[in-house]
């Protein structure tokens, strides 16, 4: 008879607590860190690596070609959110893992806005 193997411990989160909120339990995520030639120049290389870095459970970090959207890079998307992220720096990486993969609330000053545009009123 096959026994099925045990999980070891899981291994210890490097996200940080939001203040006040209880993290949720990661969804399987894909993050997908544009790699092409605008989105390079603009430093997204360090981003992917920081991404990698976090050793996010759960989350699949992929290099990937031109999303479109090369003005505004380095250009991350989170599936299946479908949530897009613009100008992002090595430095955003972690608000994004703890405050979207965490605590499921996408990043607002990184979103882009062509894809969720905001309507402020307030005036
Ligand atoms: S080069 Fe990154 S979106 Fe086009």
């Amino acid at each position: 008879m096959f026994e099925t193997p045990q999980p070891t411990s899981q291994p210890e989160s490097p996200q940080a607590e939001l203040p006040g909120k209880q993290a949720t339990p990661l969804k399987r995520r894909c993050v997908s860190v544009c790699q092409y030639r605008s989105c390079e120049r603009s430093g997204s290389a360090a981003v992917l690596a920081a991404f990698r870095e976090a050793n996010l459970p759960g989350v699949l970090i992929s290099a990937s070609d031109c999303m479109g959207q090369c003005a505004s890079g380095p250009t991350v998307r989170v599936t299946p959110d479908n949530v897009w992220y613009c100008r992002v720096k090595p430095e955003d990486v972690g608000a994004i893992a703890t405050q979207h993969l965490q605590h499921d609330e996408p990043v607002e000053r990184l979103l882009h806005p062509r894809f969720h545009p905001r309507f402020d009123f307030a005036d």
